[in-house]
């Protein structure tokens, strides 16, 4: 990737959200208790959303075999990404903090470094901004 493509932003371009699956389970999880999703999603509510990160709850992204699953979508300039296998019990802060390092950035590319290990080793999937033109 060129190096022009990846960094923080001056002024970030618009808000970004956090999207959590409310449905999502996971092994191990009481199959009558609350889904864990819906879990995860009521812990980063309570632990509130950095500055330029808004929160959604959304019945399943299509990643259920990786639950519980996220969302990170910031607008037409920035990379989607979608991470997995996040547990209720731990990853909070590490969630809120990739979130605010995504928010600061113009393209939604956090350098490796900078990236909160789940982001790091958890990712599911990364689309393409609506803006992105490729070369070939
Ligand atoms: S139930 Fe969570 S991704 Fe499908």
């Amino acid at each position: 990737m060129a190096d022009d493509l990846v960094g923080k932003a001056a002024n970030p371009p618009g808000p970004v959200t956090l999207t959590v699956c409310l449905t999502c389970r996971r092994e191990g999880a009481d199959p009558e208790g609350a889904r864990p999703g819906a879990i995860l999603h009521a812990a980063l509510a309570e632990a509130g959303m950095p500055e330029g990160v808004r929160l959604r709850g959304v019945e399943c992204l299509s990643s259920c075999k990786r639950g519980c699953a996220v969302a990170l979508v910031g607008g037409e300039e920035r990379w989607t990404y979608v991470y997995g296998d996040l547990d209720p019990d731990q990853h909070v802060p590490e969630i809120l903090e990739g979130a605010a390092a995504y928010a600061a950035t113009a393209d939604g590319v956090v350098p490796w470094r900078e990236r909160p290990q789940t982001f790091r080793k958890q990712s599911v999937a990364r689309i393409p901004p609506a803006k992105f033109f490729s070369e070939e």
